[in-house]
This record gives structure tokens, sequence and C-alpha cells, in this order.
């Protein structure tokens, strides 16, 4: 009887919390044009004149897709992953607040209302930008019958968040926006505010978004 309550209570408890989930569907990212490849290397630098501004819906869904988006049919996406753990989760700070990239289905999870910019990136520039990309690294998607120390696991997140950086890079360069990548994040806060989990860690944040005429 008491086994029943308490699984009563989780059930009442999950159904709650999925009840009180946000989620916002971004519109089709653009797949198509842009500079060409080798301009877009060219052009390719760290920039901090970011101009506070937001960016359309479709210029956000398009900066995710680049970033870390599905480009095949098989699930996966824009940037390998040792393994395919897929273990890198994308966190997008705006003007209007923070939410979860969902690649698998094209949205958003609201995780706070509210410009929490400076937690991602705290140098002055970080509030400035129209988007603060944290990228979190989710180690239990390592798959268990294959050891590795956590220290291995680590090193793996930092290249799969690279290769989603340069994408990121590429795509600012080809709209004429800038990007930089910090790792001058707020550590304290922020595992709060992404409700992180012990498995769950900071990898890095990138600065994206129009900049000023400086
Ligand atoms: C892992 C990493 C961490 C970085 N952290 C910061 C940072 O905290 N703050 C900052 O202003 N720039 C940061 N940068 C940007 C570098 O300063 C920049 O890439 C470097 O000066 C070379 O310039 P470029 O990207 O224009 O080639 C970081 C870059 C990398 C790759």
């Amino acid at each position: 009887m008491k086994k029943l309550l308490v699984l009563l209570m989780l059930v009442m408890f999950c159904g709650s919390a999925l009840a009180e989930e946000e989620i916002i569907s971004l519109p089709q990212p653009v797949k198509t044009g842009g500079l060409p490849l080798m301009e877009a290397i060219s052009l390719r630098r760290s920039s901090s004149n970011f101009q506070d501004t937001e960016l359309t819906d479709k210029d956000l869904a398009t900066l995710l897709w680049s970033a870390g988006g599905v480009n095949r049919e098989d699930g996966k996406r824009v940037f390998p992953s040792a393994l395919n753990t897929q273990d890198i989760i994308i966190f997008a700070f705006t003007k209007s607040g923070v939410y979860r990239y969902n690649h698998d289905n094209n949205s958003l999870t609201v995780i706070e209302h509210g410009d929490y910019r400076n937690y991602g990136a705290v140098q002055p520039f970080g509030a400035k930008a129209a988007v603060v990309l944290v990228y979190v690294q989710d180690v239990a998607k390592w798959p268990e019958k294959v050891p590795a120390s956590l220290e291995q696991k680590k090193q793996a997140g930092f290249s799969h968040t690279g290769f989603s950086m340069q994408n990121v890079y590429l795509y600012a360069a080809s709209q004429g926006w800038g990007a930089r990548t910090v790792m001058s994040m707020n550590y304290e806060k922020l595992p709060e505010i992404l409700g992180l989990t012990e498995t769950q860690h900071l990898v890095l944040a990138q600065c994206v978004g129009p900049l000023t005429q400086e």
C-alpha cells in the first residue's frame, strides 16, 4: 500500500513537471545558400563588438541547426561525436530567455525567462551578443560497454564542442555577423540556472550575432 502511494505521488510529480515544461517550435532552418565555404573560412575570426539585438526565429533556428542540428535521416548531426555519443547539449541565452535546443525536433525548451546572457559569458561583450550558446556535456551518454576515464570522456566532449563551434563561426561569417568562443562563464551560477545533473558539466560558451560598425 505504502509502495503504491509512493508510486502514485511519483507519477503525479512527474506529470506536473512535464505539464509545466514550456516548448517553443522553431521554424525550419535555412540549409542552402550562404557564402561560399572558402570565403567563410577566410572570414572566420573572434569578434567582440556585438550589437545588443535579437535574432529572428528563423535565424535562431538556422544558427542552432548549424551548431548541432540533425543533418541525416538516421538522426546523426552536423558535428561528429566519439562512438556517436551525442553527449553535447546546447543552451541558447538571449535577451528574452534561456532555452535548451532540442535538436531532434527543432524546438526549444524554456529554462528561464529573462536576460541571463552575462552568466553565459561574463565579459562585458557577452551581455550584448544576440545569442550566447552554452555547451554542456553529459558524460552519462558514454556507452558503459566502452571503458573510458572521466578525463577521456571530457576530452571527447571538448572536441565535439569544438566542431560545433567552428560551424557557428562559419555560419556567423557567412551572415556577416561575429562570434567568439569563451571560457569566461559563470561556473558558479550556470549549473543552477540550467538545472545540470551530476553527470552534466559546462564545456565552453560562444557569443554570436550581428556586430556594431566599429
Ligand atoms: C578554448 C577557447 C577559449 C577562449 N576563451 C576566451 C575567453 O574567455 N574570452 C575571450 O575574450 N576570448 C576567448 N577565446 C577567443 C580567443 O582569444 C581567440 O580565438 C584568439 O585570440 C584567436 O583569435 P581568432 O579566433 O580571431 O583567430 C577563446 C578561444 C578558445 C578556442
